[in-house]
């Protein structure tokens, strides 16, 4: 007889004392045991996500990370805990945390079982006209474009948060808003990888006495790492906002601030835009991927509709097969991006203003017709590819974060003041940075914006049109619950970072760590060329330029490389939260309990 029966009395006490042990641990220790669990968080992953059993919070910069983990475990939900961190952002992170921009925020509600898509992007002014960045000769003026005070469209931010607060969070407006304006108010110590954005920010502030007092010594010099940026005039805002709501913004004194900016600088913003601003809920874009759904953001994001593209038309390959980062799957990658953004030059725009064929754009069928265009054996040329015919460097600073409760309530957010710093003007008085999101739209026909890409009469420059975007917030459902939460910065690269995000889980199995640390490759129709991160092997890229693909190379013949990207994730497996903040940015953390 076995041993183990001959012990059965000691063996079966045993088990139920280690039973009875497993009952009293907390959540996330129990399922230490799950034998499942311990493959996937053993020593075969080369990176390791952060694990939590509970809630997680994964953001570009650690401190506002921190304030929405808090918020999660002082019993806030995955929304409070959002809107707290976007508040938060907007003193820790000026670069793009923002309550002078706007964005995009997907929530999903476990108990409803609803997803809701809050469009919070900027509006053109009124007085904006179609060719208002036009110069004489018919040029784009792209300095007026992005870096002047005419370059702000009506903020969304503060009336975006506060929407999803009102509608989906459960903590009073004070609460949420208490951490940031105590950052605001009393500082925080400044990181070296904000230091070092800062210092490159100089040249931004120069134009403006109001951005270089709030974000500079009064000698000039720039803040060093470790020390104390204190925001005292964005705090007055911030409280403003807490007491009174959107009102505190959009109506009032800090309203009639933003107003005398514009009016004293060449600004268009006036009082009653801001009265006029409202943020938007729309329906979700929503596609699948091998069993998979995939709920991502609208128009007039272009982001959601071509993250599904790109994925039904690559759902075709094999990838997993084929190898991840090989000639043969990058090949594959690449052209359907290339199909995927010269359809976004010509069919995207503000749905309040053209008519977008999202839901042919979406269609498997139109991906099969795209995919059977697709030559595997050698590059098409991107003037050959002009948008198909569907049924019906700049710095990047847009940032992104994801949140998942205890609940299974997730969110993932992605906000903008669109390039780093926005316009680089500050609202005087009222402590915060304003975006230059008109130049996402399309100054002139097929001249590109900041990041290169072009669009049409479908994103031209209306009154009250919301520019096009490629924020693509996304939430990936297993058996309908959310399974991976994810997005990211990078102007138009934002696409193609998120769809290499979902496949490196969905067809390579990676742990959501090692999908994020690993090298991205990016293309957008035009230019013409295939865009890769370090990490991309030189034999991989000679193969891709023998079949034909541009792939810019530095004078001493060695390739280019360029950083794609900034993805702040979280997936679910086993039980467990998986939280990856991306290592591209110093600060980025996720944080889980
Ligand atoms: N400003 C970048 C974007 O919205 O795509």
């Amino acid at each position: 007889m076995h041993t183990m029966f001959k012990r059965f009395p000691l063996f079966l006490a045993l088990a139920a004392l280690m039973a009875a042990l497993a009952a009293s641990l907390p959540a996330h220790a129990q399922r230490a045991n799950d034998p499942a669990a311990a493959a996937l968080l053993g020593n075969d992953a080369r990176f390791h996500p952060v694990i939590a059993g509970h809630g997680m919070v994964a953001a570009q910069e650690r401190i506002a990370a921190q304030v929405g983990a808090d918020i999660l475990l002082a019993g806030g939900n995955a929304v409070d805990a959002a809107v707290a961190t976007g508040f938060a952002l907007a003193v820790t992170h000026p670069q793009a945390g923002n309550i002078g921009g706007g964005g995009f925020m997907l929530i999903s509600l476990s108990a409803a079982k609803k997803i809701a898509a809050i469009d919070y992007r900027e509006t053109a002014p009124a007085a904006a006209a179609k060719n208002m960045f036009l110069e004489e000769t018919g040029n784009v003026d792209r300095d007026r474009a992005r870096y002047s005070r005419a370059s702000s469209g009506v903020p969304g931010t503060v009336a975006g948060l506060l929407y999803a607060l009102e509608h989906y969070g459960t903590l009073p407006r004070g609460k949420v808003l208490e951490p940031a304006i105590k950052l605001a108010e009393e500082g925080f110590p400044v990181s070296y990888g904000f230091a070092y954005t800062l210092e490159k920010g100089h040249e931004r502030f120069a134009a403006d006495p109001s951005s270089k007092a709030y974000f500079e010594h009064p000698d000039g010099k720039p803040y060093k790492a470790g020390e104390i940026l204190r925001q005292p005039d964005l705090a007055k805002t911030l409280h403003a906002i807490a007491s009174e709501g959107a009102h505190g913004f959009y109506e009032g004194p800090v309203a009639k601030l933003i107003e005398d900016e514009m009016k004293q600088n060449g600004g268009l913003i006036t009082v009653e835009d801001l009265r006029n601003y409202k943020p938007i809920e729309r329906e979700p874009v929503r596609g699948s991927y091998r069993g998979y759904d995939i709920v991502s953001m609208p128009p007039p994001s272009s982001g959601g509709v071509h993250v599904i593209q790109i994925l039904n038309i690559l759902e075709g390959y094999d990838l997993a097969k084929l190898g991840h980062n090989t000639a043969d799957s990058i090949h594959r990658l690449v052209e359907a991006m290339r199909r995927a953004y010269a359809d976004r030059a010509k069919y995207l725009g503000d749905p309040g203003f053209v008519k977008v064929p999202a839901a042919g754009l979406i269609s498997k069928q139109y991906a099969a017709q795209l995919r059977a265009g697709i030559d595997v054996s050698h590059a098409s040329k991107s003037e050959d590819i002009s948008a198909g015919k569907p049924p019906g460097t700049e710095s990047e600073q847009t940032t992104h974060f994801s949140i998942i409760d205890n609940d299974g309530n997730a969110v993932s957010n992605t906000y903008t003041l669109n390039l780093a710093f926005g316009s680089g003007y500050s609202v005087d008085g009222a402590g915060f940075l304003l975006n230059n999101e008109m130049d996402d739209f399309s100054a002139k026909p097929g001249a590109p914006n900041a990041f290169g890409l072009l669009g049409g009469e479908a994103n031209a420059i209306a009154p009250g049109k919301r520019p096009l975007s490629s924020m693509a917030p996304t939430i990936v459902l297993k058996n309908g619950a959310p399974f991976l939460v994810t997005g990211s910065p990078g102007g138009s690269t934002i696409i193609t970072v998120v769809v290499q995000e979902i496949l490196n889980v969905l067809a390579y199995d990676m742990n959501i760590a090692e999908a994020t640390a690993a090298a991205r490759i990016h293309h957008q129709w035009q230019p013409d060329t295939v865009i890769s991160e370090r990490g991309v092997s030189d034999d991989t890229l000679r193969i891709l330029e023998s079949r034909g693909f541009v792939i810019p190379r530095n004078n001493d013949g060695s390739f280019q490389h360029r950083v794609l990207g900034r993805a702040n994730s979280i997936m679910k497996a086993n039980g467990y939260l998986l939280g990856a903040a991306d290592t591209r940015d110093a600060d980025a953390a996720a944080i889980g309990y």
